[in-house]
């Protein structure tokens, strides 16, 4: 069984000396305890931090990756940041197509397939995120949404290459209100079928939204969940190390 994946995703916050001061306590508290045996820990910082980040993490298992990549590789695009510029400076993963992203920047999935191709390009480990609304839940189309937004990648010759789905319902992010394991594990089970079915049996299924030291354990002992993407508790040292160790608990417990 391969090590489970937690990722830190910092979104808008930390000026340069916070993110500094984040990513050597969390590099601290890892060593410490030895997690890096258990748990495979990458930190998303913002675009402006990340070569800050990455000194920081020089020479530790811990990876570094951003929050997103233009479509592009290079040219005429200001103020956007290539997927190969990320890799130059010590990236290994890159965020994709973010609900954020795809809400509050109009991301489509056509744009979301070209940065996923950048990505490999560049060989950046790309994740993908998905997940329905709280509006396509009520009305039972989680599994439509969902499917949908794994159409590109699963038809592209490309999905043997090495990446990672993030499963974020939209109503659980930042709402401190997490999916129950019951729906948690529905939809990953979903999602392994349709990965499976295309060849794609290699690609860890991470959940995201609203994980806390509180709920980690419970969410990462569900089935076919290969660990999580967090956003506000990985802001904390002490919380996204309490996140980071039910992880590699529950990774012990059933290997
Ligand atoms: P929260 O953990 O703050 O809900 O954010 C989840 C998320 O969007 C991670 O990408």
């Amino acid at each position: 069984m391969s090590l489970p994946l937690v990722v830190g995703n910092w979104k808008m916050n930390t000026l340069v000396w916070q993110a500094r001061e984040l990513a050597r306590g969390i590099r601290q508290h890892i060593e410490l305890h030895h997690f890096d045996r258990s748990v495979r820990i990458v930190l998303c910082p913002p675009f402006v931090n990340l070569t800050a980040v990455a000194e920081e993490l020089a020479g530790s298992s811990i990876d570094v990756g951003a929050q997103n990549c233009w479509t592009e590789p290079y040219g005429a695009f200001t103020g956007e940041i290539s997927a190969a510029m990320l890799r130059a400076i010590g990236c290994r993963y890159v965020l994709i197509g973010h609900s954020e992203r795809r809400t509050l920047f109009h991301e489509n999935d056509a744009m979301i397939a070209e940065k996923l191709l950048r990505a490999w390009e560049a060989e950046l480990v790309p994740i993908l995120c998905i997940g329905e609304t709280l509006q396509q839940r009520q009305l039972n189309q989680t599994w439509n949404v969902v499917e949908n937004q794994l159409r590109g990648i699963l038809s592209c010759q490309e999905r043997s290459k090495k990446w990672v789905c993030a499963y974020e319902p939209v109503w659980a992010i930042g709402t401190g209100i997490a999916a129950e394991a019951e729906q948690i594990k529905e939809v990953h089970e979903f999602i392994r079928l349709l990965l499976n079915g295309r060849g794609c049996s290699h690609v860890p299924i991470l959940y995201g939204g609203s994980i806390t030291p509180e709920n980690a354990s419970v969410i990462f002992s569900v089935q076919n969940v290969s660990g999580g993407l967090v956003g506000g508790a990985s802001l904390r040292v002490e919380s996204f190390v309490a996140i980071i160790e039910a992880a590699a608990h529950a990774y012990r417990t059933r290997s």
